[in-house]
């Protein structure tokens, strides 16, 4: 039987990008071996627990500065067994030293369709520019706040009488379609970050990365 890839998955909160990896695992070629996160209120670790997956709290509140909480991080992620970093909502900024460590390994999602939209507020912000097409992206992180190169993304077109709250709602449906599908793909080898940029089975990816489209209107 081939290896399946082990995946660590960083939270903060509610987590349900979290449930959808750990539900799309099942008879895939990765699997979710731990989750960390920074608090220890985040619904997310009710999640893992549920699953039977070993999850711990590193609470960044108990450490001086974002570098020792960082290297904290790596310590314990490389005590696990890792082929790939998930962020799922890990509401913290990330150090040089912790980026440059998991290069190539470590990925986020994003509400919007990066590079449009870096940051908060985005279901919000796309409502006060007059958009009529938002969506997600999952992206390599680099040192750049969700700058790193877009993998995917994944459209939601915004109907009239959206609010930022209807919007997340449809961006979130998308979320836990393409994260999923995003990882197997790297799982399979298919995925890297070379260049600056992401590849897919050698294939430099344009700016927009893969257009995976679902059955999510
Ligand atoms: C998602 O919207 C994701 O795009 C952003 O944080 C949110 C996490 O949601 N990075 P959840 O905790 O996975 O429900």
């Amino acid at each position: 039987m081939v290896k399946k890839c082990p995946v660590v998955v960083l939270i903060s909160g509610n987590g349900s990008n979290l449930q959808a990896l750990i539900d799309q695992s099942v008879g895939s070629n990765y699997v979710v071996t731990g989750v960390i996160s920074n608090n220890g209120d985040a619904y997310g670790l009710q999640r893992a627990a549920q699953a039977g997956i070993p999850a711990v709290v590193i609470n960044h509140r108990e450490y001086p500065d974002r570098e020792s909480f960082d290297r904290a991080l790596m310590a314990r992620i490389d005590g696990m067994e890792i082929g790939l970093v998930v962020l799922a909502g890990f509401m913290r900024i990330l150090s040089r030293e912790f980026v440059n460590h998991y290069q190539g390994r470590i990925l986020n999602i994003h509400p919007s369709l990066l590079p449009k939209y870096p940051g908060t507020n985005t279901h919000q912000r796309v409502l006060d520019a007059g958009d009529s097409l938002h969506g997600v992206s999952v992206h390599f992180v680099t040192e750049d706040l969700d700058g790193g190169p877009v993998i995917a993304h994944s459209t939601v077109p915004v109907r009239s009488g959206d609010t930022a709250a209807s919007l997340q709602a449809r961006v979130h449906e998308k979320e836990h379609v393409l994260y999923p599908r995003v990882v197997v793909l790297y799982a399979a080898g298919r995925l890297h970050m070379r260049n600056g940029a992401a590849w897919l089975d050698g294939q430099r990816l344009g700016p927009g990365g893969l257009e995976v489209a679902d059955t999510v209107g």
